[in-house]
């Protein structure tokens, strides 16, 4: 397993303090040419926009410093917020190994001065933002409190999250997926809430969404599929560090589906 991923991830935090350091042209057009066409499993456009947030007027109530903005859009449809959180996690993990903060923004912003500065039109959801820059060497008391509050350092362990052959019943996980459900394990979601459940069958890992109430309107779609989107990306880009080859297949739920939760994605390692 490449270290390098694995402490990507482990790694990875939230950040909502920024240091005035502004990020260079180099490191932006880094950025910029990474996002261009950035692929998804379920073949939907997620089209990046990178914004100087002095020109546009942005700014989060939940961040500190700040120049620049990265918003995404995609058009709505079925698996738009699925895509969305695999590709813009991507560019999450991509800033991070950079040494640039990040922080999923999918509440807390005035969300028609952010839809605006994107250029957002009929049809086309922005669901989350993100400021990118260098994290300050100390975090606002603000957000120390607010990651307390929301235990942001901690997960659910991995008996609460993946399965074998149906809902609830223990997995043994082989050796060669341990570090993978690991990077699964450590996937930031909205409020921590983790909504990701697996269930590996026959050499086939079932990703479900545990749905919590409040986390679905129009203008983001469903972010706890984002979630499970991004849950999804670091379990793709685990299979790929070890060489691995899957296929995804968005038709083969597994019979039996509690009712709060609701079949996303299959994947078959090869
Ligand atoms: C889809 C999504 C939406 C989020 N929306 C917000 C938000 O509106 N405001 C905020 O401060 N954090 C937001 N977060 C960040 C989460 O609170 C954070 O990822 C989680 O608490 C885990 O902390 P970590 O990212 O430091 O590991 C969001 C995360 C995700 C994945």
């Amino acid at each position: 397993m490449n270290k390098d991923l694995m402490d990507t991830i482990k790694g990875r935090k939230s950040v909502r303090s920024y240091d005035d350091v502004p990020v260079g042209d180099d490191v932006r057009k880094d950025i910029e040419e990474y996002v261009k066409d950035l692929p998804n499993p379920f073949n939907i456009p997620v089209e990046f926009v990178i914004l100087d947030a002095n020109e546009h007027g942005l700014s989060s109530p939940v961040v500190s410093g700040g120049q620049l903005y990265v918003a995404a859009k995609v058009k709505k449809g079925p698996y738009a917020d699925v895509a969305f959180g695999y590709s813009f996690e991507k560019f999450v993990l991509h800033a991070w190994s950079l040494g640039l903060g990040t922080v999923w923004i999918g509440g807390t912003m005035k969300r028609e001065v952010f839809e605006k500065a994107a250029g957002l039109e009929a049809g086309e959801m922005m669901p989350c933002v993100s400021p990118v820059g260098y994290p300050a060497a100390k975090r606002s008391l603000k957000e120390t409190m607010m990651r307390k509050g929301i235990g942001a350092d901690s997960r659910l362990p991995g008996e609460k999250l993946f399965f074998k052959d149906d809902w609830g019943s223990p997995l043994e996980a082989p050796s060669d997926m341990k570090d993978i459900l690991e990077m699964v394990r450590w996937a930031p979601s909205a409020v921590n809430k983790q909504p990701w459940r697996i269930i590996e069958k026959d050499g086939v890992w079932h990703f479900y969404e545990k749905k919590d109430k409040g986390f679905v309107n129009d203008a983001t779609g469903d972010l706890q599929k984002i979630d499970v989107g991004i849950a999804l990306c670091h379990f793709l880009m685990g299979l790929e560090e070890q060489r691995k080859q899957a296929e995804v297949k968005i038709n083969d739920p597994l019979l039996k589906t509690p009712s709060d939760a609701e079949y996303i994605a299959s994947v078959r390692v090869l």
